[in-house]
């Protein structure tokens, strides 16, 4: 027996008629093949990631009103998965390549893609970053935020600081005619500047029709280099800054990814539009 890719793998001149039409009808079915390229989206494409977007801003403004010590992470999962759900809308990180979870929630030294769990209980001191993604009406809107919880030190705080820093000046370079280094560089020369480091091992992507799309958004380069930027393109950018090495450990779960030195790291990501004279920050 065929397995389903190989079959829609075949040549069409190599199917009956009847297989034909029951490829057709799979493909329908199916997401949408994996882009190669960047996708410029169309207005239509635009309206839908901006209502996905605006679901993914309310969930992570839910959480602010939510979140404080003594709660556990697998609670902030349960409040974004409902919240997703009765908007009609589905949380992109769940069985996303096997992923656990409706959200990621990253704390202190983890770099990103924490798993929610129910021994975790948020405490005093902790800064967390949770990572949403919508998916509604099939449109992706992905971004996160650092949530301090209680008094955080002096030290995190600056760190979270800087970081939302790094991310606001890579968004003001965005405008037709910039190119994908200048981002890279508005972030590194910030952060490198309070001495911290940016991590290498993961980085921004387009996204809205899918959750990943070309191109990488990397959050450190030269000014002027690399892809220059385009009206309707949609991406996110979403630095992760350590206040150590920026070198990043697996954990045996496959998806935690922590600081080598155990050091603070923390992130923000925004999913951008790229108008005709700028941006529109659609998770704004
Ligand atoms: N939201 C993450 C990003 O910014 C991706 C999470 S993938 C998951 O790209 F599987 F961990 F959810
Ligand atoms: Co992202
Ligand atoms: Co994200």
């Amino acid at each position: 027996m065929l397995k389903l890719s190989e079959f829609l793998n075949n040549k069409p001149s190599q199917w009956s008629n009847r297989s034909r039409d029951v490829a057709r009808l799979y493909k329908q079915r199916a997401a949408p093949a994996k882009p190669r390229g960047v996708i410029l989206k169309t207005p239509e494409q635009i309206a839908g990631i901006r209502k996905s977007c605006r679901l993914t801003h309310d969930i992570l403004d839910m959480l602010e009103t939510r979140i404080a010590p003594g709660i556990t992470t697998e609670q902030i999962n349960t409040w974004v998965h409902e919240m997703t759900l009765a908007h009609g809308a589905t949380p992109a990180p769940l069985n996303y390549r096997g992923f656990p979870k409706s959200v990621c929630t990253s704390i202190n030294e983890v770099i990103c893609h924490g798993i929610p769990s129910e021994t975790r209980v948020l405490a005093e001191g902790d800064i967390l970053n949770v990572d949403v993604t919508s998916i509604r009406d099939g449109y992706y809107g992905d971004a996160s935020r650092m949530f301090l919880i209680g008094e955080v030190s002096p030290e995190a705080r600056k760190l979270v600081e800087v970081t939302r820093e790094c991310l606001e000046r890579a968004i003001a370079q965005v405008k037709p005619g910039s190119t994908l280094g200048d981002i890279g560089h508005a972030i590194q020369s910030h952060a490198e500047g309070h001495g911290y480091s940016v991590v290498r091992a993961f980085v921004g992507h387009g996204t809205g029709v899918h959750f990943h799309e070309p191109p990488d958004v990397l959050h450190y380069g030269e000014p002027g280099t690399g892809m220059a930027l385009v009206p309707h393109m949609t991406f996110t950018i979403e630095p992760m800054i350590n206040v150590g090495s920026y070198e990043m450990q697996m954990l045996d779960d496959g998806w935690t990814a922590i600081t080598v030195d155990g050091k603070l790291s923390a992130q923000w990501e925004h999913t951008l539009l790229v108008t005709k004279d700028g941006v529109e920050v659609l998770t704004g």
